[in-house]
């Protein structure tokens, strides 16, 4: 109940009429990347889904502990755990949701993109045992460079001849989160009542939230739209130097995840009511994969919402332009590694 007041729903955008559903808890979930500092929260925030009948736990190391300690809790989902690639294929067999948080995180005066040369490699090596051992599922990819380990997984899923462009979402929802709770403290709103669509991708100037069109709607002077805007692009970066060293966003980021996991398996349910900003193969723009609210359903991307991009503020518009080619490069470094390796 929870998940379903904080993700903008159809009513809130104004799109569609809520239909009210019964949660069965019937589907399976895996994490990879559990003992991480998001899988950790994240497991315990999954295992409160009522939505969860199991929830598979793998990691490289240090994962029975933190299984162990989850299944105690006495809600509905059974948890197991799997140490290691022996274990990998047994930890997806029958997954109807993939979450990805596997490699390593930042630290300050580190970007995004210098994760590249461990996390590619990560990425790439689970995305292959999920595409062969449960290439249904929906995929969620937060490992960073999101704007880069997305179009990796695309590549491994169509070199493996499963890529289903629907399923395959970068996880962005931090960055709505982040959003949300920004525009509400400066415009002294309530918390759970905003919601600002964030498009583009995940890193820098790559991730613009479009303040024109935040729900409620408010106004914004241009130095607030200016503060605002930076302020979101940059609060991973707040995370990392207030941690110093202690790696990168871990809670929020899970409690993100959490409501993008919970909205997929509400779309799986039958909810005809989701809605998610997320970074996937798309036509809004001219590049390949750009972030923007679609509508998910029980095969994944039902619909793009297209009305968003339509009427951006002059301010918008130019950073919507500006960002393209960082993003593009970001992209084609992602094809580029898949293409070497094969
Ligand atoms: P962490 O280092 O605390 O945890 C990563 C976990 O991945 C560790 O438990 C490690 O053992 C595991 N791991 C490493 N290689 C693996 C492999 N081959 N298979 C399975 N597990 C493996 O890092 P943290 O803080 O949890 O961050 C994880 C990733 O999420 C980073 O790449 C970080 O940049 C990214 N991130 C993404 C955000 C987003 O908005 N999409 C926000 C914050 C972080």
């Amino acid at each position: 109940a929870l998940w379903r007041h904080l993700a903008p729903s159809a009513q809130r955008v104004n799109l569609n009429v809520r239909k009210n559903l019964q949660p069965q808890a019937s589907y399976k979930v895996a994490v990879l990347g559990a003992a991480g500092g998001i899988g950790q929260p994240l497991a315990l925030l999954i295992k409160m889904s009522p939505l969860v009948a199991t929830l598979n736990l793998y990691d490289i190391a240090n994962v029975k502990g933190v299984a162990a300690d989850i299944s105690h809790c006495n809600t509905p989902s059974k948890v197991q755990d799997f140490t290691g690639p022996s274990e990998l294929a047994n930890a997806l067999k029958g997954v109807d949701v993939v979450v990805i948080p596997a490699g390593v995180p930042r630290k300050p005066g580190m970007t995004r993109d210098d994760l590249f040369n461990i996390n590619a490699g990560i990425v790439k090596s689970l995305v292959e045992a999920v595409a062969d051992n449960c290439p249904d599922a929906f995929i969620h990819i937060i490992s960073n460079p999101v704007n880069s380990t997305v179009p990796i997984a695309a590549e491994v899923l169509k070199q493996k001849g499963v890529y289903d462009p629907n399923k395959l979402f970068g996880v962005t929802t931090l960055d709505v989160v982040r959003a949300n709770t920004f525009v509400a403290e400066k415009k002294n709103l309530k918390l759970i009542d905003v919601d600002v669509p964030v498009v583009g991708g995940h890193a820098g100037i790559t991730i613009l939230p479009l303040l024109s069109k935040t729900r409620p709607s408010v106004s914004f002077t241009d130095e607030q739209i200016q503060e605002l805007t930076v302020r979101i692009q940059n609060a991973g970066t707040e995370v990392v130097e207030a941690k110093a060293g202690a790696g990168s966003a871990t809670l929020s980021m899970a409690y993100a995840a959490a409501r993008f996991v919970e909205s997929s398996l509400r779309a799986l349910d039958g909810d005809s009511d989701v809605y998610e900003c997320t970074f996937v193969q798309s036509d809004l723009t001219e590049l390949p994969f750009f972030a923007s609210r679609v509508k998910l359903g029980r095969k994944g991307i039902e619909a793009f919402v297209t009305s968003e991009l339509q009427g951006l503020s002059e301010y918008e518009q130019k950073a919507l332009e500006a960002l393209k080619p960082e993003l593009k490069a970001s992209i084609e470094k992602g094809i580029a590694f898949t293409q070497k390796q094969a």
